[in-house]
């Protein structure tokens, strides 16, 4: 096993005891400026962000449909509450390894796996003037 392997099991445990009976549906409001997120240049890329005090701390994937087009989603799984990842690379599926249940990067519906349940999705707004993107779980319609 090479060494990134190994701390990517070890970072799982972690991740999945933290995660155990954790709710997949944390209700939070952040705030994030894009221009900052290198990692967010092409479509398709995600990252992985915990925005402090907001969605009890669990990590929230975020994903670039397009430039002026992002989602955002829980990366609790709803099928035994383990660690959904971000993909290696761009245009794949989010995934979780526990069961090997793949979600859509655009709605978060089950591709295949065992889940019965999307992931939890977040409303998303973004100001292309100022490149902020609101992440929230409110329902201000
Ligand atoms: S916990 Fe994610 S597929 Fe089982």
């Amino acid at each position: 096993m090479n060494q990134q392997s190994q701390f990517d099991q070890e970072n799982d445990l972690t991740l999945n005891l933290k995660f155990k009976l954790r709710n997949i549906s944390p209700l939070g409001t952040a705030f994030l400026d894009i221009s900052e997120e290198s990692d967010l240049s092409k479509n398709g890329t995600v990252i992985e962000k915990i925005f402090d005090g907001q969605f009890e701390n669990i990590p929230i994937l975020i994903v670039r449909e397009t430039e002026n087009k992002y989602h955002a989603f829980c990366s609790v799984c709803p099928h035994e509450r383990k660690r959904v990842r971000t993909p290696i690379y761009p245009e794949i599926d989010l995934i979780c390894y526990a069961h090997h249940c793949h979600f859509s990067q655009i709605d978060g519906h089950v591709i295949i796996g065992p889940s019965k349940d999307s992931l939890t999705k977040y409303k998303t707004f973004f100001n292309s003037q100022t490149k902020i993107l609101t992440i929230t779980s409110e329902d201000n319609g």
